[in-house]
């Protein structure tokens, strides 16, 4: 069912009213503390700037790595709030903490239209716990209750669900889109609908091919994952990524897919190397002659043909996983040659929704961020709403 969103919320709402917005605001640092991708700053602009517009005191609480309950410095929102500073040319005032009297202070000292960022959420042990007196600190910062955190919402932490329970509670924008283009795919999409799943393993993805098995016309597997297909079609596959616990359930798998009549495209050739090694020596091979003692770090020529040609005529495109080893530019060629064939098919008319994480990456990567339909910002996220699971930072907020 669709969500209450901030668009519903009357505009009279919101003048003297403090809204707690959830963002993800878990970006990249470097060894300097330097903010290496903005990402998901940007993404959460629209629904910062339209709060602020409408004279909301805007509270924007995010975590930022997995700091286990205690204060690590390295892990400061600092460097979150000197950009948010410079996106939004204001300035963002900066608590030293997310609960306690000087937050409380700060908060009532906000005029209509300021904004204040709370210090990450996880340095206290109850936010990841969903401890319902944190949830209830939180909340009594605020009169109304955001959630633009797409990233974290599979996570039911106490900023991400527990708050949700003792405010009044909106989607925001960010959310809004991300559920757009992900429910929109899974729900009623345009076909064909092919999936491109990747990345080097099966497991955390078994869900997600089980689950898109029932709704796609057809699956593409490249990256690490297809080499536990391929054993457990007893192929040989010499060094290559294999998970033998995993193999039970491929076979079901492709069982699975030949049941349901979808076809299922496997790598006709692979580039080998005989080191996991940008210096290593490499050769391409045919699907069925990987030589012992060289394994698989990205798709052939012809496996490129193949899959993009399935892609050709794809009306509606997920993508999640690379195809090789794409972080090493020796075997970036088929995951690149992929993002061009989904750019291409975007151009022509078909919805193309990326992944967070490796599959943004490699996007990126190729240069063709900017014409894909939608690259999620929630890695995590994104692959347990593909399973199909009811993620409960959104499934607590209020329905239309
Ligand atoms: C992410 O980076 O995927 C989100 O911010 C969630 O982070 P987490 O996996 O540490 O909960």
């Amino acid at each position: 069912m669709a969500k209450k969103t901030v668009a519903d919320i009357p505009a009279s709402e919101f003048k003297g009213k403090k809204v707690f917005v959830r963002c993800d605001f878990n970006v990249p640092l470097d060894e300097k503390l330097k903010i290496t991708s903005d990402k998901r700053i940007q993404a959460a602009l629209p629904t910062i700037k339209y709060l602020i517009e409408k004279g909301a005191r805007v509270i924007m609480a995010s975590h930022l790595g997995r700091p286990k309950g205690e204060v690590k410095p390295e892990m400061s929102l600092k460097p979150v709030q000197q950009r948010l500073a410079e996106l939004l040319k204001l300035e963002v005032k900066m608590a030293s903490d997310c609960i306690g009297p000087e937050v409380k202070q700060l908060v009532e000292a906000l005029k209509d239209g300021e904004v204040l960022l709370l210090e990450n959420l996880r340095f206290h042990k109850e936010e990841t716990k969903n401890d319902p007196g944190f949830a209830k600190e939180l909340a009594s910062l605020a009169d109304i209750y955001v959630s633009d955190a797409f990233g974290t919402v599979h996570r039911a932490h106490a900023s991400t669900e527990g708050i949700a329970h003792d405010l009044p509670a909106y989607v925001g924008f960010l959310i809004e889109k991300e559920l757009k283009f992900l429910e929109g795919a899974l729900t009623d999409p345009k076909r064909p609908f092919v999936a491109i799943i990747g990345g080097a393993k099966i497991s955390g993805k078994l869900e997600v091919l089980k689950n898109l098995l029932n709704k796609v016309d057809k699956l593409i597997i490249g990256g690490g994952m297809a080499y536990t297909f391929f054993k457990a079609r007893g192929t040989k596959v010499g060094n290559s990524l294999v998970e033998p616990e995993l193999i039970k359930e491929a076979k079901e798998i492709l069982k699975a897919a030949i049941d349901k009549d979808v076809p299922f495209l496997l790598p006709l050739d692979h580039i080998v190397a005989d080191k996991f090694a940008e210096d290593a020596n490499t050769q391409e091979v045919p699907r069925t002659t990987i030589p012992d003692g060289w394994q698989g770090m990205d798709i052939g020529p012809d496996t490129i043909k193949k899959f993009s040609n399935a892609i050709k005529d794809a009306k509606t495109i997920i993508w999640n996983g690379p195809m090789g080893v794409f972080e090493m530019d020796k075997f970036a060629t088929g995951t690149i040659a992929i993002a061009k064939a989904v750019a291409e098919a975007t151009a022509n008319g078909a919805i193309s929704i990326i992944g967070g994480g490796d599959s943004a990456s490699a996007v990126k990567k190729a240069g063709l961020a900017d014409k894909m339909s939608h690259i999620s910002t929630g890695g995590g996220a994104s692959l347990e709403f593909l399973e199909g699971k009811v993620l409960p930072g959104i499934a607590v907020l209020q329905d239309k």
